[in-house]
């Protein structure tokens, strides 16, 4: 195919939220334990974190980190993972049928969080706790000092509060799978009265209330109404999660995913709006996408289906470690575009998750950490998406697929900044290179500073223990920019980003 693209500096769609680059922690498989704290580990720092894993966090460029959960945190006491590690108890883990050590909790995590430079995004559990234990956390993580829970943070170690400024009242409430999961009537009560409680602590806080698992929730739309309903006043953001796998090998509908997640975006946002007009509110209330990834579920179901050993209760068992191709990684860099495409309402959103559950970076105890393919187009759109995301006109031929309609063979989104701008593309053919020109005229850009593809004859090739860089992106050379005009070849199933001064 042959795409045209126009690039217009004054079409700005909103800042680049350096949130949109967010990822995810869970206590669940290897993600904290033998994942990012392995204390025998030959990189581990005094406190057992890997400081490989540390490093190559810093080099994927995530913004904040969503912790503990998850569906973990609906039966999850904080108290149980601060003070004396010692005292601390072992509890049944019972959304992911593990043992919990409590070895790893807030101190420890906001210790971690300062190696790799991120924001710490706190979800409390309001499934099976109250108001009380929340507005307990927040004075343990939050508060200066001078009452008994901030003394008891600074007792831990903590002397500096930890001041989250970002909170999830609960997780995935709509879901039958969520231990004490509630109506959207049952939810949008408790959740308005926790976070009115938590905003008598400070106004200052910024409240995520839950919004959907998935777009494809029998109660979607209604429970985003619903909830709002009760908490529009009291809270900031609502969230959405999305997980998508390619079907019935179906890659063409795979590939458009993106689709879903734009439909999803669209949806909400009108819902909330109706609401704030509703109530004659002059607020908006944004989306924090955080939760969202490519995750191989069905797969996931058959095998634990299957495995006898799954039925005991395990300290840190190998759960959801999926290993991502190609084609995932090019869906995972198009998904991102779309969070920047709707950078006017997605103003957080968390890649799930961080380390080895669903994760851009995999780890061996006593062994290698290396990247997934998902990695890349993660890792490259952090660090070249700054300034302002325009909106490109884009002319490209459409394709049928099964799930999605009618989609574009060829999708773009821009950033432009005082002395740089970037472009990021995808090519969903899954035969054919598409040849593409962009009108950059109105950038002033005048070099290609990088151009970088990640494409493969195998679409399936996937980075694994064995064969860490099977998958690189590699450098672009078709990319050149003449008079104003940028060509480059995309090749089947790949993603791009072009860097220019
Ligand atoms: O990210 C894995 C799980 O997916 C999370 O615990 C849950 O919130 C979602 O269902």
């Amino acid at each position: 195919p042959t795409a045209h693209i126009e690039l217009d500096r004054r079409a700005v769609i909103a800042p680049v939220n350096r949130r949109t680059f967010g990822s995810f922690v869970e206590h669940l498989g290897r993600c904290v334990y033998d994942g990012l704290y392995e204390p025998g580990h030959p990189s581990a720092n005094e406190d057992g974190f890997r400081m490989d894993v540390v490093e190559l966090v810093r080099e994927l460029g995530s913004s904040t980190v969503r912790y503990p959960g998850g569906n973990f945190v609906s039966g999850f006491r904080w108290e149980d993972s601060v003070g004396p590690r010692e005292q601390r108890p072992v509890r049944r883990d019972l959304a992911w049928h593990s043992l919990e050590p409590n070895q790893v909790g807030l101190d420890e995590f906001a210790k971690w969080l300062k190696l790799t430079g991120s924001e710490l995004m706190l979800a409390v559990n309001i499934a099976t706790r109250g108001i009380l234990p929340a507005l307990d956390l927040l004075e343990y993580a939050n508060h200066p000092s001078g009452t008994a829970l901030s003394d008891a943070r600074v007792a831990n170690g903590s002397v500096e509060p930890h001041n989250v400024r970002m909170w999830c009242l609960g997780n995935e409430m709509d879901g039958p799978w969520q231990t004490g999961f509630m109506t959207a009537e049952d939810y949008g009560k408790i959740a308005a009265r926790t976070a009115a409680a938590m905003k008598m602590a400070d106004k200052s806080l910024e409240l995520v209330v839950c919004g959907s698992s998935g777009s494809g929730m029998p109660t979607f739309g209604d429970w985003e109404r619903t909830v709002l309903e009760h908490c529009y006043e009291h809270v900031d953001y609502i969230s959405c999660h999305a997980y998508y796998q390619e079907l019935d090998g179906d890659l063409g509908s795979f590939l458009a995913s993106a689709l879903d997640m734009d439909f999803f975006i669209d949806t909400v946002v009108a819902t909330a709006d109706h609401v704030g007009y509703k109530k004659r509110s002059d607020k908006k209330i944004n989306i924090s996408f955080d939760e969202w990834n490519i995750w191989y579920v069905k797969e996931h179901m058959e095998a634990e289906a299957a495995d006898q050993s799954a039925k005991e209760w395990r300290y840190a068992p190998r759960l959801l470690e999926d290993k991502y191709s190609v084609a995932d990684a090019v869906v995972v860099g198009n998904l991102l575009m779309t969070l920047l495409k709707r950078s006017d309402r997605v103003t957080s959103a968390s890649l799930a998750q961080l380390v080895n559950v669903i994760a851009p970076i995999m780890t061996e105890p006593g062994g290698p950490a290396w990247r997934q393919t998902t990695f890349y187009p993660f890792s490259i759109t952090s660090r070249l998406a700054s300034g302002e995301v325009i909106r490109p006109v884009i002319q490209t031929p459409t394709y049928q697929t099964t799930r999605h309609g009618e989609a574009a063979l060829v999708d773009a989104v821009a950033t432009v900044d005082e002395d740089r701008a970037a472009v990021f593309l995808v090519n969903r053919d899954l035969t054919e290179t598409a040849q593409i020109t962009i009108d950059v005229r109105s950038l002033g850009s005048t070099r290609i500073l990088e151009a970088v593809t990640l494409a493969d004859a195998d679409v399936y090739a996937k980075n694994t223990l064995e064969q860490q860089d099977r998958v690189t992106p590699f450098a672009n050379a078709s990319a050149v920019l003449a008079d104003g005009v940028l060509r480059v070849e995309l090749p089947p199933v790949s993603w791009t980003a072009i860097a220019l001064h």
